[in-house]
């Protein structure tokens, strides 16, 4: 397995290119399931996640053509099979958005039951009412939901308990091939679920409310879509990720490729702390703090804090002089960072889902591991700080959602190495 040795204490400078949004590429990628054309999707990150959505996508019959890394040509006109495996599914649970589309078009699918994962239970109870309130027969069978609706999914008004991202995604995708139409209350907002929208609205689906908490999708009637070219969002997190490690090393670092009012309320928080923030229409500087004080986050939907950029500031909280209070209000167990954290001296104090952490420690290298993909690149940041060198251990969660992450790290001055154990 690889692990990342950083060697902390540098001041970091230039600027980043943002890759394409994960969170937008993978339900783009499900949503190509219901095309009976050639869809194009530019502007891919080049990562793990998105390589085995797409390896789903060819076991279910999909013709996939790697164009170069950025860029994909999927052909989903002749499907021949509706069972996505437990060994693909248990790589990625986001595999769970192939169930709205397979299901409205195809009127069957098998989708392994996606686990848990080290953030929580991660139930996908949501999305098997709402398939169910469109018609389909849903039950679980040895580990897989197994789903049918042979006369195709019917419109309905679905009222979500929680905001779910991919709960909304997938009801999205099920209604557009659906019969008549399907109002979604309390529906998700994230700058990915809007691309979704207007990318199928671009297909011919007429999609009102995109953007808000409330959609109405009319559907096609079981019509595939002919999907116009698809460029992909740039990657909010990603983005936020990097902001944080010019917060953490206290220099000035460049963002390119970025749309600044998708992480609005992370660049609001960094203003807060004591940073400046430059901002332009795909760009975003952020400036050195005079002075970093500590501050206080919730975790919420969108447009609030988002609970991925949570565990980068608990590791940056380590740095503002005070103590910082950080609720995490999405996910029950989202705070595996914290014991790697205070491996590398970081002073927290955990109270249900409430973390407090003393500030202006001063953090010491270690060994450390990573569990899952924010809080691999908590970690990441940490180590930019710390005193020594940090090895980072099990960095494939990283992988997953961090495209050339050394590579780009590197180019901004930061001492880091890649190794085999
Ligand atoms: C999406 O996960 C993202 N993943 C997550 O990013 C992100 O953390 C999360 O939204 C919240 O923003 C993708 O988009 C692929 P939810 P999702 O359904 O859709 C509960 C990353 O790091 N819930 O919005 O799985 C759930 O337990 C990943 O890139 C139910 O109870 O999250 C959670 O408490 C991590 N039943 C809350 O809702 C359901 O059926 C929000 O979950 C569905 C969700």
């Amino acid at each position: 397995m690889d692990f990342l040795s950083i060697t902390g204490g540098e001041k970091l400078q230039g600027s980043v290119s943002v890759s394409g949004a994960k969170n937008a590429a993978l339900p783009l990628i499900s949503a190509t399931l219901l095309a009976k054309n050639e869809a194009c999707l530019k502007n891919l990150p080049d990562v793990v996640d998105i390589k085995t959505l797409l390896s789903l996508l060819e076991m279910l019959g999909a013709k996939v053509q790697r164009i170069d890394p950025h860029t994909v040509k999927v052909n989903s006109s002749e499907i021949l099979s509706t069972k996505a495996t437990y060994d693909i599914v248990r790589k990625m649970r986001a595999s769970i958005l192939v169930l709205g589309p397979l299901l409205s078009r195809f009127g069957k699918c098998e989708v392994s039951l996606p686990g848990g994962c080290a953030i929580g239970a991660r139930p996908v109870d949501l999305h098997l009412k709402a398939m169910e309130k469109m018609g389909a027969i849903v039950e679980i069978k040895g580990g897989y939901i197994v789903a049918n609706a042979p006369k195709g999914l019917k419109g309905a008004t679905i009222a979500f308990d929680k905001i779910t991202v991919t709960g909304t995604e997938n009801v999205v995708m099920a209604a557009a091939l659906a019969k008549g139409v399907t109002k979604i209350l309390n529906a998700a907002q994230e700058p990915e679920v809007v691309q979704l929208c207007e990318v199928l609205q671009a297909a011919g689906v007429e999609i009102k409310g995109i953007g808000s908490n409330e959609l109405e999708i009319v559907g096609q009637e079981g019509e595939a879509l002919e999907f116009k070219e698809i460029e992909v969002i740039p990657d909010r997190i990603e983005a936020g990720t990097y902001l944080c490690t010019g917060a953490m090393t206290n220099s000035s670092i460049r963002l390119e490729r970025v749309i600044p009012e998708h992480l609005s309320a992370v660049t609001q928080k960094l203003e807060e702390i004591g940073f400046g923030m430059e901002y332009g229409e795909n760009h975003l500087t952020l400036l050195p703090a005079s002075k970093r004080r500590a501050f206080e986050i919730i975790t919420t939907e969108y447009p609030g804090f988002p609970t991925d950029m949570q565990a980068q500031f608990m590791a940056l909280a380590t740095q503002c002089e005070g103590a910082s209070i950080i609720e995490e209000r999405l996910f029950e167990n989202r705070f595996m960072h914290v014991s790697e954290l205070q491996r590398l001296g970081a002073g927290i104090h955990l109270r249900g889902n409430t973390a407090t952490v003393n500030g202006g420690t001063k953090l010491l290298c270690a060994d450390v591991m990573a569990t899952d993909l924010r809080a691999s690149s908590a970690l990441v940041l940490a180590a930019l700080a710390a005193e020594g060198t940090t090895n980072i251990h099990r960095i494939y969660h990283l992988d997953r959602g961090y495209e050339r992450l050394e590579e780009k790290l590197r180019a901004l001055g930061a001492v880091i190495e890649r190794g085999r154990e």
